[in-house]
């Protein structure tokens, strides 16, 4: 199961930002920990981060052409205000699963809205950094039907 990890603004910090929110870990530790906890034979998860709005589109648009079985999305605080990288994750036939580390439900009131995740099919959140692979086996799951 190919699967497209996609990461927005901010998440490049990951072990240095708000840890007390976000956890210890960078980014690139928490990939090695998702990777690690799957099975190889079964998951191959390809990651990718970017601050930039336009190049998160621009990436969702050239998934349109490519062979992955499923994308999990970070879109951090663009899932809150993006209904542009919505429109462009409705573009996807593959299925979607949105994580936030945290429990964005427990914070501020604007992070109550999660315009992305109205594209997904599963969302994850206040999981930490085990939201991703979580969020793979629910799609692993959701694949078997
Ligand atoms: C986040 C939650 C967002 O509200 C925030 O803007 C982020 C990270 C999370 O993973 O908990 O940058 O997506």
């Amino acid at each position: 199961m190919k699967i497209f990890v996609l990461n927005g603004p901010n998440l490049n910090m990951l072990g240095t930002r708000e840890k007390a929110i976000y956890g210890p870990n960078t980014l690139k530790e928490i990939e090695d920990f998702t990777t690690s906890k799957l099975d190889p034979d079964i998951f191959n998860l390809q990651w990718w981060q970017s601050n930039s709005e336009s190049e998160i589109i621009d990436r969702i648009q050239k998934l349109t052409n490519e062979n992955f079985d499923a994308l999990i999305i970070n879109p951090a605080a663009f899932s809150h205000t993006s209904i542009a990288i919505l429109d462009a994750l409705r573009m996807l036939k593959i299925p979607i699963a949105e994580v936030h580390l945290s429990n964005v439900y427990t914070r501020e009131s604007f992070r109550h809205s999660l315009l992305t995740a109205q594209a997904a099919s599963i969302i994850m959140s206040g999981l930490g950094k085990s939201g991703y692979y979580y969020a793979a086996l629910a799609l692993a799951d959701l694949k078997k039907g």
